[in-house]
């Protein structure tokens, strides 16, 4: 017997990164996945390789029509939702004094109003099908403190927390519970962004950055996206039933609340 047999899950930003290990490690915990992410070829390319248990859904979070339409196809494809992991989001940084509101809107558009109406819709079609479902969004060490160059993400990334913490509380009368995971540093695409980001404004060479925060974590290296799908299978499985409205560091040792 698997931790997630014969549930379903829907994982926003799944093509790549964080969100494809969540889908490799629920569909290897016996689940079936939608990965839903606006880059519709490549979520194509990744759910055929992890094969049958796998589907790719086109959505764009800042998008009410797209949420309302993968939510609906997920569930029409998967035959109900269970799960979903709020996991979509883009990294921005600039000295406060070269923020755009631009910039702002649509780090908030995706990181919080994203999280926030993609929760709802599941949320909806949990309560209406009376389906006691698992929501997990992921934060940050960024929400968890102000960084110099990174303010707007990092006010994202605290919202996110607190969206948890009202969003667990309201639901969980339904018995929906709502929790998050707060990575600190994880290779991969997401962190080649963040790097070119430092080089640009500490005038680092490129992956000098990356180096530096590997080192800095007490844990002695970056994370991997596989260090955080134990949280993600924990999270979704029987084994949290009393787990509510809560946001676990998964980061290394690098921040502890
Ligand atoms: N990588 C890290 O160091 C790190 C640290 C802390 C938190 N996180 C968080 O973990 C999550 C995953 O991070 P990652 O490193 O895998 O990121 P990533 O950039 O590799 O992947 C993000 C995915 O989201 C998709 N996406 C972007 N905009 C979208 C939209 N409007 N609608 C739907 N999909 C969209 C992208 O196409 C991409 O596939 C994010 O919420 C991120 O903020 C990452």
């Amino acid at each position: 017997m698997k931790r997630l047999d014969g549930k379903t899950a829907l994982i926003t930003g799944a093509a790549r990164g964080i969100g494809r290990a969540f889908a490799e490690a629920y569909v290897r915990e016996g689940a079936r996945v939608a990965i839903a992410d606006i880059d519709i070829a490549r979520a194509r390319q990744t759910a055929s390789e992890i094969g049958d248990s796998a589907i790719a859904v086109e959505m764009d979070v800042t998008d009410q029509a797209s949420i309302d339409a993968a939510v609906a196809a997920t569930v029409e494809q998967l035959g109900r939702l269970d799960i979903l992991i709020n996991n979509a989001a883009i990294f921005t940084a600039a000295p406060i004094t070269e923020i755009t509101r631009e910039d702002y809107a649509r780090t908030f558009d995706i990181n919080v109003a994203g999280t926030l109406f993609t929760l709802q819709a599941v949320a909806k079609h949990m309560i209406d099908a009376g389906i006691k479902g698992r929501i997990i969004n992921m934060a940050s060490q960024a929400g968890r403190r102000g960084e110099p160059l990174v303010a707007v993400y990092c006010a994202t990334k605290a919202a996110i927390i607190s969206l948890t913490q009202s969003a667990g509380l309201n639901l969980i009368q339904h018995g929906i519970n709502v929790n998050a995971i707060s990575p600190g540093v994880v290779d991969g695409e997401h962190w080649d962004g963040v790097d070119a980001f430092f080089a640009k404004y500490e005038n680092k060479a490129p992956g000098q950055k990356k180096r530096e925060v590997g080192e800095a974590v007490p844990y002695g290296r970056m994370g991997r996206a596989e260090d955080l799908t134990g949280m993600a299978v924990f999270l979704a499985s029987d084994d949290a039933d009393y787990v509510v409205a809560q946001c676990y560091n998964v980061d290394g040792g690098q921040w502890m609340s």
